[in-house]
């Protein structure tokens, strides 16, 4: 069982029903409602909920799905995952790279993923330049953060264009201007978790409207994407940070899929609309890197925490993790204990031993598979967390270990 925490001023009701379902421990926690406490002496830093901490052990993920008081929840997020260790379905970068249209669109240029011209402009000095340049009118212009259609607008004369932009200034109010995609107000939708397309629809503007959102007036229907566009998508989503659970809009014009925004607190409506849940890949996902299924404490998870988690980081990072094939699955596990069947008498892992081997085997098979080299990082690894141990176990008992280890 996982302990979850989703960050919302929300209810999600049915992310909560079904990690419930599941067998796991979930509940919403609005962000505001908690307080971040960093400790003068380091390794302490705390997490409120208004007055009572909420411990590690109490947590083992966290889902954020923060709409309101961005800054705030970002915070939140940091806290619990670089000052507290937790897992978390989206990167605090993540959302804040997404939250900025702009922001998105130079990181997806960046990753060479096609997007529409873009330009922007801090002051409205050269507009028939701007608008020249992202290919004429009719152009789109956008705010920078906004969703479901609002802040999107479409420049057809140049004297709208014109006086527009200068209000904009006035207010404030930063714009970019892009190309706009002779998309006959269609746009795809398309939901990708832990690295892969889960769902897509494709959503249908209002007529009179060149908005294709749902929250704009839209309409939805399923589709099945293309190997080539899934992944642009998958791309998409991990250029600005959150291949782990984004909401990713792509359009299609001149025979191009464009990709236009990255949402990383995408709604649900796609659920209803197409019959895939994505809320259970969500939990998929925090089963996987939890290692905690529902009715069980899993196997990584006794290997993460007993052996440390700092020894799989260490081996392995953030790299993928399948289980070896079938037929191999014999050879390496007859490896893995000829270089570490010692361990299996260590007093630190005597009881776990049975636990490490399976979880190297079921999540790190293709790793294991590379052989020599992993073998050997395992091996420094073990060591390493061998040293660790008894080091705490001497100071447990009172005693100190020589500095220079
Ligand atoms: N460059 C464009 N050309 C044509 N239509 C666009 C363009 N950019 C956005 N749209 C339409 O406007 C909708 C909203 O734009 P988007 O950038 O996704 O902002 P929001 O955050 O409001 O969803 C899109 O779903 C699409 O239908
Ligand atoms: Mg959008």
């Amino acid at each position: 069982m996982s302990k979850i925490i989703v960050l919302s001023a929300s209810a999600h009701q049915n992310l909560v029903e079904i990690a419930q379902k599941r067998g796991h421990n979930i509940r919403v926690i609005d962000p505001d409602n908690l307080y971040l406490m960093l400790s003068d002496s380091n390794g302490h830093d705390r997490i409120y909920e208004k007055t009572d901490r909420i411990a590690l052990k109490d947590v083992d993920a966290i889902i954020p799905r923060i709409g309101k008081n961005l800054n705030y929840g970002l915070a939140v997020v940091n806290h619990f995952v670089n000052n507290l260790g937790i897992y978390s379905t989206s990167s605090a970068d993540g959302l804040r790279t997404a939250s900025d249209k702009f922001w998105t669109s130079q990181k997806l240029s960046e990753a060479r993923i096609k997007i529409p011209k873009t330009i922007f402009a801090k002051k409205p000095d050269h507009v028939d330049f701007l608008i020249d340049k992202v290919g004429g009118l009719p152009a789109v212009a956008k705010t920078l953060t906004g969703s479901q259609g609002a802040g999107v607008s479409i420049f057809e004369t140049p004297l709208s264009a014109n006086t527009t932009m200068q209000t904009f200034y006035k207010l404030d109010a930063d714009v970019h201007l892009q190309q706009y995609l002779e998309a006959k107000g269609k746009d795809i939708r398309a939901i990708v978790i832990d690295d892969q397309v889960i769902v897509a629809m494709e959503r249908t503007a209002n007529k009179g409207d060149f908005r294709a959102n749902l929250g704009a007036g839209g309409s939805g229907r399923k589709i099945d994407l293309t190997e080539a566009v899934k992944d642009m998508a998958i791309r998409a989503a991990q250029s600005v940070g959150l291949g782990s659970f984004a909401g990713v809009d792509l359009v299609r014009a001149n025979d191009t899929t464009y990709c236009i925004e990255i949402n990383g607190n995408p709604g649900t409506k796609v659920i209803d609309i197409t019959g895939v849940n994505y809320n259970e890949n969500l939990i998929d996902m925090v089963e996987k890197y939890t290692g905690k299924k529902g009715n069980e404490s899993g196997s990584k998870a006794n290997f993460l925490s007993k052996a440390g988690s700092y020894l799989s980081e260490k081996v392995f990072g953030n790299k993928s993790q399948t289980p070896p094939p079938p037929s191999k699955r014999n050879e390496l596990a007859q490896r893995f204990d000829r270089e570490f069947s010692h361990y299996a008498s260590n007093q630190w892992y005597a009881k776990e031993y049975p636990q490490i081997k399976q979880a190297f085997l079921d999540f790190w098979g293709e790793e294991l598979e590379k052989g020599e080299e992993t073998f050997m990082n395992i091996e420094s690894c073990f060591f390493e967390h061998n040293l660790i141990m008894f080091r705490m176990d001497l100071k447990k008992q009172g005693l100190k270990f020589f500095d220079k280890y």
